[in-house]
This record gives structure tokens, C-alpha cells and sequence, in this order.
């Protein structure tokens, strides 16, 4: 029990959330004293028994006398009449809250009541239910992990509002607070146009067979669909007398879609057909998966998902790493700007390469898939992308973000880039400041991170890039930009980086000129659909080279890994270690050579790390840094600062970490130094969101003397989703903890 927040609160109307509201808030002892008001004599005697109330009495006027909070909870049209009522009463200075589905109708009826909204009434609506009605259903924990909306006005007083802000978030909600007409837009949206459907539609097919001999025909379908039909008919006919102006507008526009389907299905328009279908079921798959977890789990819990690896292990069999991040974004931003339809196969269902998939779609992208790595691009050409109905949200991506900008920098409208908590705090001036030479005009947030508001219309002009680091990033993003550029677009890289966009664009049809370490684009030509085919990604498989190099008695076999030279960094540095890996059956798919990877246990040797195989490991230094504390001597690693500007600082986050676990480890501005002893110890680590500490501490446990607690994993589902059932099955013990 908790000290009393306010003394007398009293509830008028003891249904459910009324109800609800009183028995969990006394349940808590959050009120020195909770009164029932109900014009039901048989639920005024329930709310007493049921312990839902201290007392119950049967006039409004004295409910209300001395209540320093009165939460009214009748049903929505019962409530222009109770307004009507407390008007004539003396309120005192009692907090007035209610908890009706609309908003706009309970503000104008308290100002024609009142003279005036009072300044201490929160209009809020909780947005709970159950299909169980009446104070015998009141349930204390009915609010907890759910959304409730608050709509103060400009002139609510504060202190009103943050008591009710209180109450309610005592009751375990998640409150948000928006305004009346926001709200009632967004309900009538989501919950009112739903309703009317359903109730709509089995009207419909009711009336044209009165003896409803069709409902035997009718399957999953329809009762998936018309399930809300099954609702109160009275409550929902008061709320669409109450919402009516919000539920018209949401109406006709959903009037003019369903219209143009029409005209599709009369037509044989299949091609729209498809668009709004797999827009529509990735926006539910969206839903499901992420905006539902985001609203009514995560919020309420920290988003910690922690890996427990257990030591030991050691790694044996054929493995199929998910297919190549860089490939599998690039392959749906060429499909998307090709003529034609583009077939990709082994496409990494990540959620950094989802997020591409995303944003296409968004830009009016017909986009089928992904299902068991098949996607199916529907290519709208150079000039055929669609602004975005809002900001383009690219989760963990900073490949989509950095490439995107490029492009869009040359598209006739304007475009805002968001990301994650990580992405948000990544450099962007690294391409705003070329793309701005171009004539494009890019702003950012403080210190040129995120978001991005990119502006359309622009002219770019060729340029000339010389870049100051090594990014593929930067310069795939100044080749984009270079497709629509007015003179020709060259990039000189300071040492090689990975050249998929390059290749790809040739793969698409595009000439490419590649001269040394420049690449020079010229407009005027288009791409052409092509079938990819995404290798399995090094990166990823980088994990299992490194896990079994360094956990005794391992031999495994990666397949049809992606070794593009400019990847293979890590295989080098590893067999300058002393790692036993063997490349065989090397062949060529489209237009990326291929090879399957055998590696065997070895006893790995510290090594300076030779600097020109900085960019071509760029990705693959946190694990090899869990190799090189498994190596017996000192690994010393520099010229590689950008790995502090990664998904974290990995520089740090890796030295913080293998210090815990009692490696001699020391970051230094541009690398890190590790004195290999072998002998890695247990403890508790934090990956900081970033997939790729994660997964490299999982590996650690192979040679560690207790467990490895890992912090913070659920972004590992950016890169490689099935990450945990791939080591398991190969020979590691980590699993979620809690899952074991
Ligand atoms: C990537 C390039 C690299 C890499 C990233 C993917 C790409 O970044 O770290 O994971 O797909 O172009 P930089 O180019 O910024 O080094």
C-alpha cells in the first residue's frame, strides 16, 4: 500500500471502466476515500460488495460534495445530460476527468454547460475494454500496459492535468497527451470506421438473405472480419452520434479508396491491386509486429533482451548464413528505380534491410515479399518514385539512410529520414556536406545527425568527390545522386570499400566507369530488371569463422558465402593469425564470386593488424577483437577511428566489455590494444543495441571460464534474425535468458 495521493475520489457511473477505475485505485490505497455514484441500485450494492468502493450513494449532489477528483464514466450520450447536472452543483475545487471514447462532443457540451471548459476538467479516455460489461467485471489491473489518452486544452491547469496524469499511470497505463480534434481523428480511424464496417457489412450480406443461409458458407474470413459486429449496438450507435464529423471525414476518404478499388477490379488493374494489397499487409505485419509490441509491451517493460551464453561448446556441421545486408538494401533501391520487374533471391529478412523494403513502399514501390528470401520489385524507373505520405523511418539503418539521401536529394519532392535511438546520433554531414556541393539542399539535426529533411526540386550539378574517409556508404550515396546529376558524378576513394554498388549498377544495365580507386556515373541512361541473387553475408558468417577458430575441436563448413575482395578482410587478418580456413567451390552469382568456407580450431597469435585491411573488415572487428584476447600475445589495431561511429562505439563498447570479463584490453583513439592470453572469464556485458557486440560477446562464451550475460540484444535482428537457432545448432550455448 502506498500513501494516499488525494483524499475523496468519486466515480459516477460504476460500469466497467468506471469501475475499474475506483477498484484499482483503491486497491492501491491511493484515495483516502473512493465513492460511488450509479443511477443502478443493483450495481451501487455490487460496487460496495465487490469492495469496488467504500460507499455508494443514490444523489449526484452529494457524491460530488468535498471529491477532490470526479471521474465521470457514464456511457458517451449520458454524459450531455450529466454535464447538464454539475453544472448546478458547487464543484468546489474538484478535479473533473471522464473517460468517453470522443472528446470533441464532451468539451462542447461542458462549454455550453458551464458557460466555459473548466479549467480543471482532463477530458481522457483510457482505451481499454473487455467483452464482460457492468461493475461485476470491474477489474484493477484492466488499465495496466494499456494506452490512455489525455486531451487538456491550451488553458487546463497544470496541476489538474498532472494529477490525473498521476492516477492513471499508478494504474499501470501508458499515457500519452494529444488534442481533442487529434484524437478524435485518430479514433474515429482506427477503432470507429472499423466498427461501422463490420456492423456495415453483415447488415449488408444479412439483408440480401434474410434466412442467412450464406453464413454457412462463410469462413476464417469473415469471422476474423466481423468479430467487432459482435459489439454493444447501443454504445457504439451514442458513439457515432458523438464523433459524427471525424468518423464522415474518415469515411469519405476511405469511400474514395474503396472507389478506386472498384474501378481496379473493374478494370483488371492487377498491378494496383497488388500495390495495395502488399502495402496493406506489410503495414499490418508493421502493426503486429512491431507498433502493437512498441505500444502495449515495450513501453511498459525495458526493452532489455539479454542473451545468457553458457561457456564450452565447440562448432561442427554445414551452415547458410541470411544472405548479404549491403546486397539485399541495394537490391530493392536498384529494383525499385529499374524498368520492370526484379527477382531477388536469398534476401536478408533483417530489419535494417525491412526498412528499405519500407521506404520504397512508402515512395509508392510495388514490393511483394519477402517470403523465404523471395522478393519481387516492381520497378517504377528514375523517375517514378512518389513522396512518402510522412517521414521515412529507417529504424537501426544507417546503409539506408546515408544511400537514400543521395537519392532522394535528386527526386521532385521533399523527403524526411528518421531512425532509432542509435541511428540518431550517427554523422550525416558526411554525405549532406558533398550532396550540398551538388546543389542539393539537405538539413539536419544539431551536429549533422538525424533527421534528415531533404528538399526536392533541385538541379544537381556534376562534381568531383574526393573523400576524406573510407566509406561505401558515401560514395554509393554520391553514385546515386549521380544518376540524376547534370554532368558526371566521380568518387576517389581513399583505400578500397566494398563496391556492390558498383557492380550492381552494372548488373542493372547502368555504365559504370571504374578507373583506380575512382568510379565516375553519368545521367541519361536507365537500369533494367535483373534477377539477384544475394550471397550469404561474411559478415555474419564472420561470427562462426571466428568461433571456431578459437573453440577447440571445431570444424564447419559456412556455404555459398559472398567473398567479394573487398569483403574479405577478415579472412585475412584471421590466417595472418594463424586461423585454419579453407575456401573452396568458388564460383561467380551475379556478378559477386561465392565460395564455401571451411574452418577449423587453430591456435590463433596476436598481430598487428595491417591497416589497409581497416575498410575491407570494417564490419567484423568486434569479433575479431574476441579473437584476438583468444590469441596467445598482443593484437594491436589502428587507422580505424570509424568504428567509433558505428551502431556504438565499438572501439569502446568492445574494451568496456572484454575488461568486465577480465581481458587486457585498452582502446586507444583509433583501435585497440589486446593482450591475448587465452583465458576469457564470465560476467555481465552491454551490447548498447549495437547486433554486432551482441553477437561477438556470444562468441567470447565459447572460451569462457563462467557465463557471459549479455545486455541489451534485441537489435541483432537488424542484421541476422536467426542468429541464436544457427549457433545453437552448430555447437554454442546462448539463448535468451529466460528461454533456455
Ligand atoms: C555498408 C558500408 C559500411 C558498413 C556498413 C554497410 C554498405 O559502412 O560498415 O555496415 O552497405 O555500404 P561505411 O561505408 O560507412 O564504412
Amino acid at each position: 500500500m502506498q500513501a494516499p495521493l488525494i483524499g475523496r475520489l468519486t466515480v459516477i457511473g460504476l460500469g466497467l471502466i468506471g469501475g475499474s477505475f475506483a477498484k484499482g485505485l483503491r486497491e492501491r490505497g491511493l484515495c483516502r476515500e473512493v465513492v460511488g455514484f450509479d443511477l443502478d441500485a443493483g450495481s451501487r450494492i455490487k460496487a460496495v460488495e465487490l469492495g469496488v468502493v467504500d460507499r455508494c450513494v443514490d444523489n449526484l449532489a452529494e457524491a460530488c460534495r468535498g471529491a477532490e477528483v470526479i471521474q465521470l464514466a457514464v456511457p458517451i450520450l449520458a454524459m450531455e445530460h450529466l454535464l447538464e447536472q454539475l453544472a448546478s452543483l458547487d464543484l468546489g475545487d474538484a478535479v473533473l476527468t471522464d473517460v468517453g471514447s470522443a472528446k470533441g462532443n464532451v468539451v462542447r457540451r461542458a462549454r455550453e454547460c458551464f458557460g466555459r471548459m473548466p479549467t480543471r476538467f482532463v477530458p481522457g479516455h483510457p482505451i481499454a475494454g473487455s467483452e464482460r460489461s457492468g461493475v461485476s467485471a470491474a477489474e484493477s489491473s484492466l488499465f495496466s500496459r494499456h494506452k490512455v489518452i489525455l486531451t487538456p486544452l491550451d488553458d487546463t491547469d497544470p496541476a489538474a492535468l498532472a494529477l490525473v496524469d498521476k492516477l492513471w499511470r499508478e494504474l499501470g497505463a501508458d499515457v500519452e497527451h494529444m488534442d481533442v480534434s487529434h484524437h478524435d481523428e485518430v479514433l474515429a480511424a482506427t477503432s470507429h470506421l472499423p466498427h461501422l464496417l463490420a456492423f456495415g457489412l453483415v447488415d449488408s450480406l444479412a439483408k440480401r438473405n434474410e434466412n442467412l443461409e450464406i453464413f454457412r458458407y462463410a469462413a476464417g474470413g469473415f469471422r476474423d472480419f466481423t468479430r467487432i459486429a459482435g459489439s454493444d449496438p447501443v454504445m457504439w450507435h451514442d458513439i457515432f452520434l458523438a464523433n459524427r464529423e471525424a468518423v464522415l471525414h474518415t469515411l469519405d476518404d476511405f469511400r474514395a479508396d474503396l472507389e478506386a478499388l472498384r474501378t481496379a477490379v473493374d478494370e483488371g488493374d492487377g498491378h494496383t491491386l497488388l500495390g495495395v494489397f502488399t502495402r496493406a499487409r506489410a503495414a499490418r505485419e508493421h502493426f503486429s509486429k512491431i507498433l502493437a509490441r512498441r505500444a502495449y509491451v515495450d513501453v511498459m517493460h525495458s526493452k532489455d533482451l539479454i542473451f545468457l551464453a553458457n561457456p564450452g561448446g565447440c562448432l561442427s556441421g554445414q551452415l547458410r548464413v541470411p544472405g548479404d545486408k549491403s546486397i539485399s538494401h541495394r537490391s530493392i533501391m536498384l529494383g525499385s528505380l529499374a524498368e520492370g520487374v526484379t527477382e531477388v533471391d536469398g534476401f536478408l529478412e533483417g530489419e535494417d534491410a525491412l526498412a528499405t523494403i519500407q521506404a520504397f513502399r512508402d515512395m509508392g514501390v510495388v514490393i511483394e515479399g519477402p517470403s523465404q528470401g523471395r522478393v519481387t520489385v516492381h520497378g517504377v524507373g528514375l523517375h517514378g518514385l512518389k513522396a512518402a505520405p510522412g517521414p521515412i523511418y529507417l529504424g537501426n539503418s544507417g546503409t539506408s539512410m546515408r544511400l537514400l539521401s543521395g537519392l532522394l536529394a535528386a527526386q521532385s519532392f521533399d523527403s524526411t529520414l528518421t531512425g532509432d535511438a542509435s541511428l540518431s546520433k550517427r554523422p550525416m554531414n558526411r554525405v549532406a556536406k558533398p550532396l550540398r556541393e551538388m546543389g542539393a539542399v539537405i538539413e539536419t539535426g544539431p551536429e549533422g545527425r538525424p533527421p534528415l529533411t531533404i528538399r526536392g526540386g533541385q538541379r544537381l550539378s556534376g562534381m568531383h568527390y574526393d573523400m576524406p574517409m573510407a566509406s561505401a556508404q558515401v560514395k554509393s550515396c554520391l553514385l546515386l545522386a549521380g544518376l540524376y546529376a547534370a554532368e558526371k558524378v566521380s568518387v576517389t576513394e581513399p583505400a578500397p570499400t566494398r563496391d556492390h554498388t558498383e557492380r550492381m549498377l552494372q548488373g542493372f544495365g547502368y555504365p559504370v566507369q571504374v578507373d583506380g580507386s575512382t568510379v565516375t556515373v553519368e545521367s541519361g541512361h536507365t537500369l533494367r530488371s535483373a534477377r539477384i541473387e544475394v550471397p550469404a553475408d561474411i559478415s555474419s558468417a564472420a561470427f562462426f569463422m571466428v568461433a571456431a577458430s578459437i573453440a577447440p575441436g571445431s570444424d564447419i563448413t559456412l556455404e555459398h558465402v559472398g567473398v567479394n575482395p573487398t569483403r574479405t578482410g577478415v579472412i585475412s587478418i584471421l590466417k595472418l593469425m594463424g586461423a585454419d580456413i579453407e575456401l573452396s567451390n568458388p564460383r561467380e552469382v551475379g556478378g559477386e564470386p561465392v565460395a564455401d568456407i571451411r574452418v577449423r580450431a587453430a591456435q590463433l597469435k596476436g598481430i598487428d593488424i595491417p591497416e589497409d585491411l581497416v575498410p575491407l573488415a570494417i564490419d567484423e572487428f568486434p569479433v575479431l577483437f574476441v579473437a584476438a584476447a583468444c590469441a596467445e600475445g598482443r593484437t594491436t589495431l589502428r587507422g580505424a577511428e570509424e568504428l567509433r561511429v558505428k551502431e556504438s562505439d565499438r572501439i569502446q563498447v568492445m574494451a568496456d566489455g572484454l575488461q568486465t570479463l577480465g581481458v587486457n584490453a585498452v582502446p586507444t583513439p583509433d583501435g585497440i590494444i589486446i593482450e591475448g592470453s587465452g583465458t576469457i572469464g564470465g560476467g555481465e556485458v552491454w551490447a548498447h543495441g549495437d547486433h554486432r557486440i551482441a553477437m561477438s560477446f556470444s562468441v567470447a562464451s565459447l572460451r569462457a571460464s563462467a557465463a557471459i550475460r549479455i545486455h541489451d540484444c534485441a537489435n541483432v535482428a537488424t542484421s541476422f534474425p536467426n542468429f541464436l537457432a544457427l549457433a545453437e545448432r552448430a555447437g554454442m550455448r546462448v539463448a535468451v535468458e529466460g528461454n533456455s
